[in-house]
C-alpha cells in the first residue's frame, strides 16, 4: 500500500523536524528502549536510527508513505550494521501483522495522522508480548484556531532557501484541518511551490485514557512528552 500525501513534505522533512521534536525524543527516548521494537510511522528514519542504535533487539519500522520510506531506506543503506536486523514494513498501522510479538512499540509524531484509534489499539496490542509496553509522544494542547498563515520553520540549503508556511483552516470537535506551503526560494524568488491541505485528529488525554484502559493498556511513569501504556500480562 502506497500512501503519499507526504511526497511534498519529504525534502523539507529531516531539515524541519531536526529543529523539532526529534532532539528532545533524542534526549528521552532511549531509556525506555529494550528489546524488539516496532515503530509505527518511521518517516524518513530520525528515530528508527535512534532505536536501532539503542537496542540491540529486532527493528520493525512501518512507514506507508513511499517518499517517506525511500529516505528511509538511504539512511539505512549507509548503515549496513543495521541492514542486518532493521525490517521495513512498506503499509499503514492498521494493516500490520508481524510473525511474532514485540517487547516495545514506539510511535512518534504518528498519533494525530490515524483516525480509527479504535482498531489502531486493537492492533498494536496484538503485535505486543504480554507485558509488553507501547511508547508514543503526547502534550495535551488547546485546540488550534483558524487564522492567519505562519512561517513554522526557514533553512538555508547552499544558495537556496527552504521555507514551510501553515494555517489552521477548520476545527470541528477533535478534527483539524490544515493547510502548509512548501517554498524554495533563491535570492528571494520562489522557485517552487507546493500546498498540501492536511486532516489530523487532536484527542484529549481524557479520551486516549479511555481508550486505551479499554483496549487492555495500563499507564507507567513516562518522561514528560511521552506516555507508556503497558499490555496486561
Ligand atoms: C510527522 S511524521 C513522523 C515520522 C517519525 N516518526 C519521526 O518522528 O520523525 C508522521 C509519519 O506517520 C506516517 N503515517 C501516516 N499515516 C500512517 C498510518 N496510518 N500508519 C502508519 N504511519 C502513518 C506518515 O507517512 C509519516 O511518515
Amino acid at each position: 500500500m502506497t500512501s503519499d500525501q507526504y511526497a511534498v513534505a519529504v525534502p523539507f522533512y529531516d531539515l524541519w523536524h531536526e529543529d523539532g521534536h526529534v532532539p528532545e525524543i533524542r534526549e528521552k527516548l532511549p531509556p525506555l528502549l529494550k528489546g524488539s521494537v516496532l515503530e509505527i510511522g518511521a518517516g524518513t528514519g530520525l528515530v528508527t536510527e535512534l532505536i536501532a542504535d539503542t537496542t540491540d533487539g529486532e527493528v520493525f519500522a512501518l512507514e506507508p508513505s513511499l517518499g517517506m520510506r525511500s529516505v528511509l531506506l538511504s539512511r539505512l543503506a549507509r548503515r549496513r550494521d543495521l541492514l542486518e536486523r532493521v525490517t521495513v514494513l512498506p503499509y499503514g498501522a492498521l494493516d500490520v501483522d508481524l510473525d511474532e510479538p514485540v517487547d516495545l512499540i514506539v510511535m512518534i509524531a504518528v498519533l494525530y495522522a490515524i483516525d480509527d484509534r479504535e482498531t489502531l489499539w486493537a492492533t498494536l496490542a496484538r503485535q505486543l508480548v504480554p507485558g509488553g509496553r507501547l511508547v508514543f509522544n503526547f502534550t495535551e494542547r488547546p485546540a488550534p484556531a483558524p487564522g492567519d498563515e505562519a512561517e513554522l520553520g526557514s533553512y538555508r540549503v547552499g544558495r537556496h532557501t527552504y521555507e514551510l508556511w501553515g494555517r489552521t483552516l477548520d476545527v470541528e470537535g477533535e478534527r483539524v484541518s490544515a493547510r502548509f506551503r512548501y517554498l524554495v526560494r533563491h535570492k528571494g524568488v520562489v522557485i517552487s511551490e507546493d500546498v498540501v491541505d492536511t486532516v489530523t485528529h487532536r484527542p484529549s488525554g481524557d479520551t486516549l485514557r479511555a481508550e486505551l484502559t479499554e483496549a487492555g493498556f495500563t499507564p507507567e511513569e513516562a518522561p514528560e512528552g511521552l506516555l507508556v501504556w503497558r499490555l496486561a500480562k
